[in-house]
């Protein structure tokens, strides 16, 4: 499977910066915004469109609705392989999972020059957090709060499909995921719509450059469209339940920030949303995203969702199923064949109409020449190696791993912290599972991506220390360990001065699609080895490998030093030898709530107030809260520490109060700031060091109630030591804004704080109030 690829290769050496900051290297970025060059949007296209689909017979126009896997399947089987004879009777409008220059151009040369039409095919894979080059999974991209980061790796990326045929990516996963039990928490940005938002544009920035014809652009697609983040318990494909307002107000946001950068392309999700299957879910797919935000791309199944439409239970067999999904709304039939086997009866028969299918061929081909295929159907086989793994991407795949680790603990040991290691650390034990894994550190979702493009843990610490002062043992496998390999890794730990953990989940297996866990805990025997090895009383630096936030109230209390590093990319090594020794300073903040336990689940910052809240008022009993756990995460969203410190002064407001109406009316309009909001943060340590400001904002007193804190802007700051800076926020008039009673984007008249603050958990905010 594609998504399971790995091999091994040596990468040649890299890294030049020895900065405390990591620089983010030269990669060219698009000028950010609609339209994207000429992409989707342009009216130009329009006439091109229609003069090829006035020629189109019926079955030619179905074809083009229709996709499959012509590579390794990454889900149940269609059954098909006859794709040549199908591409050149025009049946085949997309393919996808090809991963070589040499095949899409083969395929592409039966369309163009064997069907009647010549219609170019469009080639799609999974390319989630690189192609060749890997960065970090999404969850630690979004880690860095640094939307340029992202929006450069998702360049890279584009550059290096492109140069392999393929000019469509299913990405950005834009879901918010509440619950750490949902595997797919590690292909998102996390809990919050506005970070999420910010993210979601930057991929879209990234991939689709600033032109969408440009021979290393590719097409978005933003997915999986909606409420899939929102499985009840955490189980993947499960059901969701979400009331419009929520919808609005937190699921939505990403999707409508992906469309609003002009991302072409849109795939509906696998779970039923109140009852009615998000592939076949009218009041999404067509009220929201088509008339509400007027998006004029592809909306795409997910992998045979239109057929799941039957599992679910609203249609009885393969025809209701495709008829009830094409006039909700999808365009495009991902892997179930069902508008290939009956769209052309389904319209003959008068239960699809015609225009209907017009407009759906209209978007595939507005897409096909938007991204210039018409003009340039095949690639260069001869450039295809040169482009990946270019020197420039492997060092900004460096920088990224640094941004996203989040620094959770780092206490003194003997009097100073045990990060970042001192020279006085000369012998090291390396233990655990995955110091040594590289097919690992790629993540889910790896793309082409393989072992040997990636420099682990124990080689570049290896080359760091020296062989000679680095015992490392593996101590237990991921999920399975003995005895002998317990003590051995003890042994090892009583020689050195400072052991080493890398621990975590296995990534293809616990993390990604179909990958729910209802015990988010260190699989296997590695609690054991981390107990085993604390006990030596030798100091631990715990990194953690993970594509969710991991239950470990154990290590937290007792362990001094853990770094939550994600699952890095091909840079894992250098990227952590950097950050354990200080030459780079951990700036990566959570974008998920970590909780204490599972029964928490789910958990995140910006819930709603109950009626009965914890800790307002002397009565403790009958409040909002468990018997045995504490409301309060283990570590907050937005929380990450850094080896210097962080002084926050009081959040000043440039007014203090602001007029409900007139905000109102500067809604969509990108109107004047409305606010201006400072903070004083002060480097108090003697490293310097990059901080995330962030403001928050709470409303009360509204016609729905609002989120007890909800992010509205942040800025990464550098700072020196000693150096202070007035960090400023402008803030327009949506940052007031909500969902009101009758699902209308309004600004109510309310009590408002802000907050400028180092996570969703501190600081005092200032009062402002919101008069009619
Ligand atoms: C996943 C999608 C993915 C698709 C194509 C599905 O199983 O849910 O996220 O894009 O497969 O590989």
């Amino acid at each position: 499977m594609i998504r399971r690829l790995s091999a091994l290769i040596v990468l040649g050496a890299l890294l030049a910066s020895q900065s405390t900051f990591a620089q983010a290297p030269a990669v060219a970025l698009a000028q950010s915004g609609l339209p994207v060059g000429t992409g989707i949007y342009d009216k130009s296209l329009d006439p091109k469109v229609e003069a090829v689909l006035r020629k189109m017979t019926l079955e030619e126009k179905v074809g083009q609705l229709v996709q499959y896997s012509a590579g390794q399947p990454t889900g149940p089987g269609t059954g098909r392989s006859d794709y040549n004879e199908m591409i050149a009777r025009g049946e085949i409008g997309a393919l996808f999972n090809i991963s070589t220059a040499k095949e899409t151009n083969a395929y592409q040369h039966i369309a163009v020059e064997k069907s009647r039409l010549h219609i170019p095919i469009i080639f799609g894979l999974d390319v989630i957090h690189g192609f060749r080059t890997e960065f970090p999974i999404p969850l630690g991209l979004a880690s860095t709060w640094d939307p340029q980061i992202v929006e450069q790796a998702a360049r890279v990326a584009a550059r290096e499909a492109a140069a392999t045929g393929i000019r469509w990516t299913f990405s950005p996963m834009v879901d918010i995921a509440r619950d750490a039990r949902w595997g797919r928490m590690a292909e998102g940005a996390g809990e919050d719509p506005f970070l999420g938002s910010k993210m979601a544009a930057a991929y879209v920035r990234g991939y689709q450059g600033s032109r969408l014809d440009a021979p290393d652009s590719i097409v978005a697609c933003a997915k999986h469209y909606v409420g899939y983040g929102a499985a009840e318990g955490g189980r993947d494909y499960n059901s969701t339940e979400i009331s419009e307002h929520t919808l609005r107000e937190i699921y939505l946001p990403p999707f409508h920030a992906a469309v609003n950068a002009g991302s072409g392309t849109i795939m509906s999700a696998f779970n039923s949303l109140n009852g009615v299957p998000a592939s076949a879910n009218s009041f999404t797919l067509t009220q929201i995203l088509r008339k509400e935000w007027g998006f004029r791309g592809i909306v795409d199944s997910d992998w045979t969702s239109i057929a799941e439409v039957m599992a679910h239970g609203i249609a009885n067999d393969g025809a209701t199923a495709a008829r009830k999904a094409f006039l909700a709304g999808v365009d495009m039939d991902m892997a179930s064949s069902l508008y290939h086997d009956h769209m052309v009866k389904l319209v003959k028969s008068g239960q699809v109409p015609m225009a209907n299918i017009d407009e759906g061929v209209r978007r595939v081909l507005r897409v096909k020449f938007a991204l210039g295929l018409f003009d340039h159907p095949y690639v260069d086989e001869a450039k295809e190696n040169a482009a990946m793994l270019q020197p420039e991407a492997i060092t900004l795949a460096r920088s990224a791993a640094e941004r996203s680790f989040v620094l959770l603990k780092n206490e003194p040991v003997g009097g100073a912290s045990v990060l970042p290691l001192s020279d006085k650390v000369h012998n090291i034990a390396l233990i655990g599972p995955l110091a040594d894994d590289s097919p690992n550190m790629l993540g889910s979702w790896g793309g082409l991506g393989r072992g040997e493009d990636v420099i682990s843990l124990h080689a570049a610490l290896a080359k760091h220390v020296g062989e000679g002062h680095l015992f490392h043992v593996k101590g237990s496998g991921i999920s399975d360990g003995t005895d002998a390999d317990i003590s051995a890794a003890v042994e090892a730990a009583n020689k050195a001065d400072i052991v080493v953990l890398a621990l975590g989940e296995n990534a293809p297996e616990m993390t990604g699609e179909a990958a729910s866990r209802a015990h988010p805990v260190l699989p296997g025997r590695q609690q054991e080895l981390l107990e085993k090895i604390a006990a030596t009383g030798k100091p631990v630096v715990l990194v953690l490998f993970s594509g969710r936030p991991l239950t470990l109230p154990w290590a937290f209390e007792k362990v001094p030093a853990v770094i939550a590093a994600w699952f890095p990319g091909i840079q894992a090594g250098p990227a952590l030898v950097r950050t354990l020794y200080g030459e780079s300073n951990p700036s990566g903040r959570l974008v998920v709530s970590w909780p204490r336990s599972v029964g928490q689940e789910p958990l995140y910052y910006n819930a709603l107030s109950t009626g009965r809240p914890f800790g307002v008022g002397e009565e403790q009993k009958y409040v909002s809260r468990y018997l045995d756990e504490p409301n309060t995460p283990q570590f907050p969203f937005g929380f990450g520490l850094s080896y210097t410190t962080f002084k926050y002064g009081s959040t000043e407001i440039n007014s203090k109060s602001l007029k409900a109406s007139q905000l109102s009316s500067g809604l969509n309009k990108k109107a004047a700031d409305v606010l201006t909001a400072t903070a004083a943060v002060t480097n108090t340590g003697s490293t310097a060091g990059e901080e995330v400001v962030q403001l928050y904002i709470r409303l009360e007193g509204t016609s729905t109630a609002q989120p007890v804190r909800a992010l509205k802007g942040f800025q990464r700051i550098k700072l020196a030591p000693g150096e202070t800076k007035n960090v400023t926020f402008q803030l327009a008039p949506e940052a007031f804004a909500l969902w009101d009673i009758n699902n209308h984007y309004t600004v109510e008249p309310a009590k408002a704080t802000v907050w400028i603050s180092a996570n969703s958990a501190t600081g005092t905010g200032a009062p402002l109030e919101i008069t009619p």
